[in-house]
């Protein structure tokens, strides 16, 4: 075997147990004598599967029953404009709190057509931190206050629930299933699936009742009512399967959620996690060869964020770590930098690996 310890942000490692599964099972899929990709959306086989995809994904978040589950394309980028068609397309109020590039994209596509206010940004920090409970505001006549839970660029996460009692709509797309969330107090969750749930070209939608309820609202208010395949009602109604969905992705999603379940589930991934961005986060601390960027409060478990004290050693890290086996720690062309993604398929022998590494690298450049 030959693979290198993958830290990649996205499309990421999916455990190896479940690429194994792939081969064999586009040849031969179950009973149906042709392969995953070669099987109608519309048939007994692949209806199993969507609909094991969606039990697991309640079962793992405990996604309360009178909630949909929504497996649709587009990506994340897709629902920053869905969401708010659906949910404020009418015009009305929205708030956001503006934690970096992916909290940003929503805003600007939300402002399309909902009365959009930033309630909180972290940019003129340097987007080091998510805001504190009291650090904000929520208006009134919001209908709700958007919030992405972590943020794969910057490197923070939030580590509790928005301080307030407006509705809540969060992307969730770089720390989905990677530790438990309390789903019933939320309106709606998105996530792209490429980096803990599948492969790229999946989107997993949550819906509430209420999310349900105001798109159809929104929808009797545009005459011919919203486009189809920008509307949540009528995605629910044909299972998410309106138009021809991902079969493929849906399948790989279906086995990273039953390898997930094998693993004890969200709660036992969530004390995974927590040691592994541990192990990390106490090189950066040892020493000051790294800079952390995220300030300690805010830190994500999913996707660490440095720099090296002399900058021009980056370059040289990120040549050697390569060589060395340990692959995509490039920080995002945005920021640079160095980023090492520590989703849920990523081991604890390659945080070891990286961090034995690291130690090496000081002990040579330091
Ligand atoms: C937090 C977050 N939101 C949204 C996106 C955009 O996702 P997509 O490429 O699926 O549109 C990303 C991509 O990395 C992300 O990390």
């Amino acid at each position: 075997m030959s693979r290198s310890h993958n830290f990649s942000a996205g499309p990421a490692a999916l455990p190896v147990s479940v690429l194994e599964q792939l081969g064999p099972a586009s040849i031969e899929f179950g009973d149906t004598r042709a392969g995953i990709m070669e099987i109608s959306h519309r048939s007994k086989a692949f209806d199993a599967v969507i609909a094991s995809a969606q039990d697991r994904l309640r079962r793992l978040m405990g996604i309360p029953d009178d909630y949909v589950i929504l497996l649709l394309q587009g990506g994340a980028s897709l629902q920053f404009w869905m969401s708010a068609l659906n949910l404020v397309g009418d015009g009305g109020a929205v708030d956001f709190l503006d934690t970096g590039t992916w909290s940003s994209n929503a805003i600007k596509e939300a402002r399309r057509i909902a009365d959009v206010r930033v309630a909180w940004s972290g940019k003129e920090g340097g987007y080091r931190a998510v805001p504190h409970a009291g650090g904000y505001t929520v208006r009134d006549n919001a209908r709700y206050l958007h919030y992405t839970s972590n943020n794969t660029i910057y490197g923070t996460q939030f580590h509790a629930l928005p301080a307030t009692d407006t509705r809540l709509v969060a992307d969730l797309s770089s720390d989905i299933c990677s530790r438990p969330v309390d789903v019933a107090r939320h309106e709606l969750i998105y996530a792209g699936a490429q980096k803990n749930l599948g492969p790229s070209g999946v989107t997993a939608v949550i819906l509430s009742p209420w999310a349900l309820e105001q798109s159809a609202v929104v929808g009797a208010s545009h005459p011919g009512g919203l486009p189809s395949m920008l509307d949540y009602g009528l995605m629910a109604k044909k299972d998410s399967m309106f138009n021809t969905p991902n079969t493929f992705g849906i399948f790989v999603l279906e086995r990273v959620l039953a390898w997930l379940e094998d693993q004890g589930g969200v709660h036992a991934i969530a004390h995974l996690n927590e040691r592994k961005a541990g192990m990390l986060y106490e090189e950066l601390d040892r020493s000051a060869f790294w800079q952390p960027h995220a300030e300690p409060m805010s830190r994500s478990q999913m996707n660490v964020t440095w720099r090296i004290h002399d900058p021009a050693l980056e370059s040289v890290f990120l040549h050697e770590a390569t060589a060395a086996g340990l692959m995509a720690l490039k920080g995002h062309r945005s920021v640079g930098g160095i980023r090492a993604s520590l989703y849920n398929a990523v081991g604890c022998d390659s945080v070891e690996a990286l961090v034995g590494f690291m130690k090496d690298f000081e002990s040579r450049k330091g």
